[in-house]
């Protein structure tokens, strides 16, 4: 039987690097990824060329003509690049179209919301799946929930420091809204089976390992390294304030979109915390299918087990590889532009400035 040939965009990533695992321990797929001509000497990508990934050097910024040659022959795109980088996902989608792609995943991978003015982040991404329906491209939509890597809060003692990327020390409203919750490691074996599955073609699903409130993470924690932990209750109105601050502070022109990191950080307190759009429910009202349905036999990683290594100091941390921007910003004076150096996804804030500090 002839292989599922899958081109992977963002495998240098995170959520890319997921996948590229899971793909991997599976012999059913040729694993190509595209990766940009200035990105293919970095260690995640010659690490996985040397596991068997073909590696096609094009840029989602180039040429059209040169995504669709690089697509041509492929079954499968599935696409991981960062929240700035959603529109360039376009081009792509075209590509793929001309080259006769079977299935087209974009990148969605964040937590349930509905779309139109609740999350700038969100929009940003159904903005590509319009473009992908009017193409009338095939495609699968995939949300993950929340991160196990990014659930739980710092503790005192500093030992968690090693796995973080910030403090994380806020409880959204009362701390009791359901979250739905995905190992990063998971992704890629969820993807592994979804992409195959005759039944998630043209529709939405969602994965999750497991559902837990803020507070119950906070009591594992506390349980598993007999540590307590500050609770830093950030009541509603203030969710609110934050969230229509940031939307006036983004909004500016030209477009920039680094003024957005704090506008969908407040958007998604907003949307998990406060709405508690991030469950397996309302994801079923919306139309998704959930992996819990799909694949009632998936073994996921255990969320204890996993926080249990976080306290015994294994877990692996997440955004590693920013670090030297860390290193950067230590020169500098403290401002947005530089701020955005250190990482994509998180701010400058109180929270994260403190945990930075117990690292230098
Ligand atoms: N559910 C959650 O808890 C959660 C948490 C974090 C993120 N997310 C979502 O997951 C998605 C992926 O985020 P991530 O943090 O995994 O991404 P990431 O680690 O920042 O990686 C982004 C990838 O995109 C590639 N890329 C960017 N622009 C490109 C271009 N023009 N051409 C080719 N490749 C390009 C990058 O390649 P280079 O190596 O060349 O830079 C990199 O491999 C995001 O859209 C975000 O919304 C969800």
């Amino acid at each position: 039987m002839s292989k599922t040939k899958v081109l992977l965009v963002g495998a240098s990533g995170e959520t890319g690097g997921s996948i590229a695992n899971g793909l991997l321990e599976n012999p059913i797929f040729e694993v190509h990824a595209l990766v940009r001509p200035r990105s293919v000497q970095k260690p995640a990508i010659v690490a996985l060329q040397e596991r068997g990934v073909q590696i096609i050097r094009a840029d989602l910024k180039g040429p059209e003509e040169s995504l669709t040659e690089a697509l041509t022959g492929i079954d499968v795109v599935i696409s991981c690049v960062g929240p700035a980088e959603q529109q360039d996902q376009i081009p792509l989608a075209k590509a793929a179209k001309k080259a006769g792609v079977q299935r087209f995943v974009p990148c969605a991978f964040i937590t349930v919301a509905p779309a139109g003015g609740i999350m700038w982040l969100r929009d940003e991404k159904e903005t590509v799946y319009n473009h992908i329906k009017q193409l009338a491209l095939p495609y699968t939509i995939v949300d993950v929930g929340w991160w196990y890597q990014l659930s739980y809060p710092r503790l005192e003692s500093g030992r968690a420091d090693y796995a973080m990327t910030s403090a994380n020390n806020e409880i959204v409203g009362d701390g009791n809204t359901r979250l739905a919750l995905t190992d990063l490691r998971d992704i890629g074996r969820y993807m592994a089976r979804i992409i195959v599955d005759d039944r998630t073609l043209n529709k939405m699903v969602l994965t999750y390992n497991t559902v837990m409130t803020q507070n119950q993470i906070y009591d594992l924690l506390e349980e598993l390294s007999e540590e307590k932990v500050e609770r830093n209750y950030i009541p509603e109105e203030s969710v609110y304030t934050r969230v229509l601050a940031a939307r006036q502070s983004s909004e500016t022109y030209p477009f920039d979109p680094i003024k957005f990191i704090p506008r969908y950080l407040a958007e998604y307190q907003l949307s998990w915390g406060i709405r508690g759009d991030n469950t397996p429910e309302y994801a079923k009202y919306l139309g998704y299918v959930t992996s819990k349905e799909l694949y009632p036999d998936f073994e996921p990683v255990d969320f204890r087990d996993y926080l249990d290594t976080v306290v015994r100091g294994t877990a692996k941390g997440v955004y590693t590889d920013r670090m030297v921007s860390k290193v950067y910003q230590r020169s500098f004076n403290r401002t947005e532009s530089s701020d955005s150096l250190y990482t994509r996804i998180f701010p400058r804030a109180e929270s994260s400035d403190s945990l930075y500090m117990t690292n230098r």
